[in-house]
């Protein structure tokens, strides 16, 4: 533990309801999804992306979105956010009472038009129309996917995240701002260098995020670059849970029994209860069709592989 670290504390957005469950084909019924959340806020994650209000053409898996958020009215714990991709969908969610909106658009063109059918300047255009509607009271986070890597057209130049941020910052300093490696293709030192520059580009801005998925297994590398770079808010997913639709290629994100492992070991806190979260998680692991990843899991019950002949 550095001296910089000592009493420091990090902040979870358990996003598994949503990016973890968006890539299961089974329909996870609603009463689990619920029982699942109550478990989850219990060990202390209270900030959580419950689901999205977006096609449900495009999404079945999350059309039950409005009535799980519902059902968080009876877990007090849970502040919960929702992500939308446009305006019209974000008239839904505040509609069905949403106070924490994670507005979703992509620095990469591609992407962009496969995920929401935009150019990323329409998608700009959206979220002006979205802050022009916004109700008091009510949270805003801007989500950037492909900050860093576009599954179709590879590494993204930081100069075209920042130019894109440029467009977005001045118009809603207050909001959160969540870099995204949707692939999981970022690495370390990409990550501390986009944060770096972002952070000294955009001083209004003072809440930065960090959302990282575990492809390539640089998850947790991902997450302890954000942080020296000064992020202190962190999306994971019990279980590992993911892969994304409309990214392909992509795993889950990095799992967030591990990020609690690891930001406890080195004595920063989390508010998180790890050893009532990696029941929850194991649960997670079992959902039919779902794709887990992480290693705390394994490790905590002794689950571990071990060789199979004695040690001589
Ligand atoms: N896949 C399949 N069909 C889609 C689709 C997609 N990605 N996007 C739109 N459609 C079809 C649907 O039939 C939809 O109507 P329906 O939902 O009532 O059946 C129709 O096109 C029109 O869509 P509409 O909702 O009017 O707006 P749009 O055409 O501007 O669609 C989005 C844009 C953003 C709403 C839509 O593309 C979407 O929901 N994408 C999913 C984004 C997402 O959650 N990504 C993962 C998280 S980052
Ligand atoms: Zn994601």
């Amino acid at each position: 533990m550095t001296m910089q670290d000592a009493g420091a504390r990090a902040q979870i957005v358990e996003v598994g309801p949503r990016d973890g469950y968006q890539g299961i084909g089974p329909i996870i019924p609603t009463a689990a999804k619920i029982g699942l959340l109550k478990r989850l806020a219990a060990a202390g994650l209270t900030r959580i992306e419950i689901g999205s209000f977006v096609s449900e053409t495009a999404l079945p898996q999350l059309r039950d979105t409005a009535e799980v958020l519902a059902a968080c009215r009876s877990i007090p714990a849970i502040v919960p956010q929702v992500l939308v991709p446009n305006e019209k969908y974000a008239r839904r969610a505040i509609a069905a009472g949403s106070e924490f909106l994670a507005f979703v658009l992509s620095v990469s063109e591609a992407h962009n038009r496969s995920n929401v059918r935009r150019h990323p300047l329409e998608s700009v255009g959206e979220y002006c129309r979205l802050l022009d509607m916004l109700p008091p009271g009510v949270d805003v986070r801007l989500n950037v996917a492909t900050a860093f890597d576009c599954p179709f057209t590879g590494r993204v130049a930081e100069g075209d995240a920042l130019a894109l941020l440029d467009e977005l910052v001045p118009l809603h300093p207050d909001a959160e701002i969540c870099l995204c490696d949707t692939t999981g293709k970022a690495v370390p030192d990409q990550v501390e260098r986009l944060f770096a520059a972002a952070m000294a580009r955009f001083p209004q801005a003072d809440r930065w995020a960090m959302h990282a998925h575990d492809t390539y297994g640089l998850g947790l590398a991902n997450v302890h670059a954000a942080w020296r770079a000064g992020v202190r808010v962190f999306d994971a997913s019990f279980a590992g849970l993911g892969g994304c639709p409309f990214a392909p290629g992509a795993t889950g994100n990095v799992a967030t029994e591990d990020v609690v492992w690891m930001f406890h070991r080195m004595g920063i806190e989390t508010g998180i209860e790890l050893d009532a979260l990696v029941p929850v998680a194991c649960d997670g692991a079992q959902l039919p069709g779902g794709l887990s990843g992480g290693r705390v899991r394994a490790a905590m019950t002794g689950a571990l592989p071990t060789s199979a002949s004695p040690v001589d």
